[in-house]
């Protein structure tokens, strides 16, 4: 049976509880419209914790005024239905004026792997996540957590502040979980049309061709302007960036020459929705 609290103080007394007994606690922050990408971070959560503590907030400090907060889908009722059923026993749902109450008035800058990218396009995101996350992080007291690689620059800014504010949390990585044709599940794919998800459909392709032209050794300016000119054959209206980084920090190849593990990275929209996804390369 799954318990939804919505005050810190009633998640506070249920950890505690858990604590006591000396069981261990693993955290899944996400901003609910759960779908099968969170259940399987849901999932792997139960493999590592004792206890697993679903967050759904839609966090408003990561959201540009022109960007989708208000629209973004929220369907709590059916959230909580989807994680009985993968033996979660706690879904923390906070009201936004709880978490972010008259007068707050701390922020968290990020650099390093924050830089470029998402960066670029979505300047007020990543320290947004760090500010929720931490305050979430400080709420549960988690041993571990839990994020996917479908925001895989989320994933390496949340590992870098872990580090660099000594946080005792061990963070987890769940590859990203995908449709029969290859699309990452996201909450945001609820926005397309039918002729707008079979474009959608062809993104992860065009990354994978991308990313074998990149291995097998061609400079990359060309991977990466090939890339771009599929994408956008394939349909897409809009790119933001299409980029082969080093997987371990994002950082920049020197002369393209990929010489260490890479990724490649993609955000492009269609209509008014803003897909992301990336690969190993
Ligand atoms: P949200 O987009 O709801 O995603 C919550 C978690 O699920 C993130 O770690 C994300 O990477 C993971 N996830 C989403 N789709 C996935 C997929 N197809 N495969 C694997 N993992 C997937 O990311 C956020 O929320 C927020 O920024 C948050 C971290 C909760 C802070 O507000």
């Amino acid at each position: 049976s799954l318990l939804v609290v919505r005050s810190v103080a009633e998640l506070r007394a249920a950890v505690r509880d858990w604590k006591r007994q000396g069981l261990t606690v693993g955290l899944v922050p996400t901003m609910g419209a759960l779908h099968d990408g969170h259940l399987a971070l849901v999932r792997e959560a139960v493999q590592h914790a004792d206890r697993v503590v679903v967050s759904n907030f839609v966090n408003p400090t990561q959201f540009a005024p022109t960007e989708d907060l208000a629209r973004y889908p929220r369907q709590q009722a059916e959230d909580a239905r989807l994680l009985s059923g993968v033996g979660c026993p706690l879904m923390f749902a906070p009201a936004p004026e709880d978490m972010y109450p008259e007068g707050f008035a701390t922020s968290i800058a990020v650099t390093g792997p924050a830089m470029g990218l998402e960066g670029d396009f979505r300047p007020q995101m990543f320290g947004g996540v760090a500010l929720v996350v931490t305050k979430l992080f400080n709420q549960v007291q988690p041993d571990l957590a839990v994020f996917g690689e479908k925001d895989y620059q989320q994933l390496m800014v949340i590992r870098r502040f872990v580090r660099d504010l000594d946080l005792p949390i061990d963070i987890v990585a769940v590859p990203t979980q995908r449709d029969e044709a290859g699309l990452a599940l996201s909450s945001r794919n609820a926005y397309l049309s039918q002729d707008e998800l079979a474009v959608a459909r062809r993104l992860n392709r065009i990354l994978a061709a991308a990313a074998a032209d990149a291995a097998s050794g061609r400079p990359l300016p060309g991977v990466e302007r090939d890339a771009y000119a599929a994408v956008l054959k394939a349909g897409f209206e809009r790119i933001d960036y299409v980029a082969v980084r080093r997987a371990e920090d994002l950082s920049v190849f020197r002369d393209g020459v990929v010489d260490a593990p890479a990724r490649i990275l993609a955000a492009a929209w269609l209509g008014k929705t803003r897909l992301i996804d990336n690969l190993a390369v």
